[in-house]
């Protein structure tokens, strides 16, 4: 029999961005989780390193067929080359931490498989809402029937953007580049601003939360990189914010629907008040009404906490068992729903493309027009492509109707 309090883990780690020198710190400070990182493969030979010569590779091979090495945990951002590391450590029967929310939402089918078929695990809770451990919860507590939506600030860099537009009168520009230089952004930071980072995730806490994996070509998003003043002005005299919130909603049982918008949101909700690089993930279930989960999204040190956890929880053999996925008639994923928005436009031919349901608000001023109506989810997600490159933005009110 081995011993558990000896078990220790050899960790092969890819990527030393912020996360993986955050994971690096938290590590030296935590004297019990009897893990080691043996080596780091990193992509860019010239950059400076702040640790020995010795510890870092340019090679995944020496990584992936080291036999003292016991688990990989990969935190680059490189979504195509982090899928091909996930799945060959996988197949060489390697465990494996991972962070990479787009990777994720896109092979989750397949690693489910291979995790299976090799009996290796693959735990990802840090790739969504950083030190928020959401998907465990999902997982663990709400694995019955009674889970009616999750709705949330999943995107720290966003937030933290809107903050400082909304507190502090800075512009957009300059609060992207502070979150930038904070270490909160992605690399291409659009993944922030225009909603993909808190789509992937939406998706990932779908599938834990429903049982359904939702193809992100399927999802409709949209973010803040086009809030103006007059968007910001709107709503703060209706005493109002402005924050991107993801929400996944079960609509009459056997279907859910899902998508990503910027949302007026009023004092009265619990995220109302969450600021800055913060996630907050409200759940809402029949018969326990709703429930709040706060905490930060971002940063080295919270999410590099969140992984340790991940490599903590695999040291005790724990493995996400999916059980909405296996053990439940997962729901259906449609887009007939009607939202009613906020749609803030310049030139008659931009909102000539918006089939509204029904318009119940319209202003013409001399710098910019809006209408609040009802449109359909359906409608919304067509006009993906063009939306971004009209001159309007748009936010959710809140309305929620469901037509199926
Ligand atoms: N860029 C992400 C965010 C990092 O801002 O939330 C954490 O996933």
């Amino acid at each position: 029999m081995t011993n558990e309090k000896n078990n220790s883990l050899v960790i092969g780690l890819f990527g030393f961005g912020v996360v993986g020198q955050g994971l690096y710190q938290v590590l030296q400070d935590v004297q019990t989780a009897n893990a080691t990182i043996k080596s780091i493969c990193v992509k860019q030979k010239e950059k400076l390193r702040s640790l020995p010569q010795h510890l870092f590779t340019f090679e995944p091979d020496d990584l992936l067929n080291d036999k003292d090495i016991n688990l990989i945990v990969e935190l680059i951002d490189d979504a195509d080359a982090a899928y091909q590391i996930v799945k060959r450590a996988l197949l060489n029967g390697k465990s494996v931490v991972s962070g990479n929310k787009k990777m994720l939402a896109h092979h989750l089918d397949e690693l489910i498989e291979i995790q299976k078929d090799n009996s290796v695990a693959l735990l990802y809770d840090a790739s969504a809402c950083g030190s928020i451990p959401v998907i465990r919860n999902l997982e663990e507590y709400y694995d019955n029937d009674l889970l009616q939506s999750i709705t949330g600030i999943l995107n720290g860099s966003s937030n933290f953007i809107l903050s400082r537009i909304f507190q502090d009168n800075w512009s957009y520009a300059d609060a992207l580049k502070h979150a930038q230089e904070l270490g909160f952004a992605e690399s291409n930071p659009t993944f922030d601003v225009d909603g993909y980072d808190s789509m992937y995730k939406l998706v990932i806490l779908a599938l834990h939360g429903f049982g359904t994996l939702v193809d992100p070509a399927d999802v409709f998003h949209y973010g803040i990189s086009t809030i103006s003043d007059h968007d910001i002005r709107y709503a703060t005299e209706k005493g109002r914010k402005i924050k991107l919130v993801a929400q996944v909603t079960k609509i009459n049982g056997r279907r859910f629907s899902l998508f990503v918008l910027p949302k007026l949101i009023t004092p009265e909700e619990y995220i109302y008040n969450v600021e800055d690089e913060y996630n907050g993930v409200i759940i809402e279930g029949q018969f326990y009404d709703k429930q709040f989960m706060f905490g930060k999204g971002a940063g080295a040190f919270p999410t590099g906490s969140a992984v340790l956890s991940d490599i903590t929880a695999q040291k005790h053999h724990y493995r996400y068992e999916y059980k909405k996925l296996n053990f439940f008639d997962p729901p259906v994923v449609t887009r007939n729903i009607n939202l009613e928005v906020y749609l803030r436009y310049h030139d008659l031919l931009d909102l000539s493309h918006f089939d509204f349901e029904s318009i119940s608000e319209k202003y013409a001023g001399p710098d910019y027009h809006y209408v609040i109506g009802k449109i359909k989810l359906e409608t919304l997600y067509n006009l993906k492509n063009l939306i971004r490159k009209l001159n309007v933005f748009i936010a959710w009110t809140g309305k929620l109707d469901i037509n199926d």
